[in-house]
């Protein structure tokens, strides 16, 4: 099947997610905000909250509503573009196809080839088995109908949702094999992979263990900085992180984690190279003014994202989500009827 758009879309789901930190910031959030901004013109470009998949692991309802409506304002904050016409944000729940998709696609899905899912092994082992979904079992036949509903070729995800991603064209090839050509193949993942550029490997690290990546289980907040912190706070855990005894700055992430950490941190927060940052520092013996430098421009850059937060306009949030998820209903409506005509329920 041709792609009914004109312009061949790039997609990817963004999990609602209530403390969004500097990692997620600057390794998921920026990147495809740049990419949206750089591909939009050439391509459309779908941004969606996968509100469906968010409580396959038990969550608390009482915050998914409001979790769903600060993650749509942070990607606003954060500079994704409301007014440009090929940038779509919607819901997932809102485009009722993806579910119908799903029931569909699940009869053509084997249980063998879900249960060997990577992500499915981890999360359910985790969780008791009376905990763990029938929707968590079911998630990679979802995420499949959130891809093959828009045609979408191109998929920016994390390396973890890779199988998730050949799942995707299994299903496809083996519908469209038995179907006629019912969906748009997504690119392989080797190729999502060289469009997005190979520099998705950026890895903050926690600043009490800077061997280990920042993220929300650590319990104490020390090591994190999160967008919500309050920028004096955020500067203080800069001025307590871990570093070495060695007494000389260099970059080396072996012997030197907690430096190189707090160096790329700068860079990033400064929008400078890392190696700009890197020469301006080498060799020098005093890791306080390294880290003034750092909580300096942590301060000033929270200041200025909650500022930026605080100035999104939810009315027009809203009314972007509206017309994005009416957009999308056409199209999604439209694939789930052929599917539905090819398989003769119509
Ligand atoms: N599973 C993705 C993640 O954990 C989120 C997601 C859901 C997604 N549906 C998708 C990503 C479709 C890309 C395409 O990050």
């Amino acid at each position: 099947m041709e792609n009914k758009m004109t312009k061949k879309t790039i997609l990817t789901g963004l999990r609602a997610n209530n403390d969004l930190h500097i990692g997620n910031y600057f390794g998921a959030l920026l990147p495809l905000i740049d990419m949206a901004k750089a591909h939009a013109g050439e391509y459309q470009i779908n941004l969606f909250i996968p509100d469906l998949h968010s409580f396959t692991t038990p969550i608390d309802h009482s915050q998914l509503q409001e979790q769903i409506m600060n993650n749509t304002r942070l990607f606003v904050a954060a500079g994704l573009p409301l007014d440009n016409p090929d940038v779509h944000i919607y819901r997932q729940s809102y485009i009722p196809a993806h579910s119908e998709l799903t029931v569909i696609l699940n009869s053509f899905t084997g249980i063998g080839e879900m249960l060997r899912m990577t992500q499915f092994k981890d999360k359910s082992s985790k969780l008791g088995a009376d905990r763990v979904s029938v929707g968590l079992f079911d998630y990679p036949v979802l995420m499949a109908c959130d891809i093959l509903l828009y045609g979408a070729e191109y998929i920016p995800v994390g390396d973890d949702q890779s199988q998730h991603i050949e799942f995707t064209r299994d299903i496809a090839e083996r519908m469209n094999s038995r179907f006629g050509d019912l969906f748009v193949m997504p690119h392989e993942v080797k190729k999502q992979h060289e469009f997005f550029g190979k520099d998705q490997g950026l890895r903050i690290k926690d600043l009490q263990d800077p061997t280990k990546k920042m993220s929300k289980s650590d319990e104490s907040g020390k090591g994190i900085i999160f967008l919500s912190d309050d920028p004096k706070a955020a500067a203080k855990k800069i001025m307590g992180a871990a570093t070495d005894s060695i007494g000389k700055i260099n970059l080396n992430y072996e012997t030197q984690p907690g430096i190189s950490n707090l160096l790329q941190i700068l860079a990033l927060f400064t929008s400078e190279p890392l190696d700009n940052v890197v020469a301006r520092y080498e060799g020098k013996t005093s890791y306080g003014d390294l880290k003034m430098a750092v909580a300096e421009a942590t301060e000033a850059f929270l200041t200025e994202f909650q500022t930026n937060y605080s100035h999104v306009d939810m009315a027009t949030v809203e009314a972007k989500l509206r017309g994005s998820e009416s957009t999308m209903n056409q199209i999604a409506n439209q694939t789930l009827q052929n599917v539905q005509k090819a398989i003769g329920i119509r």
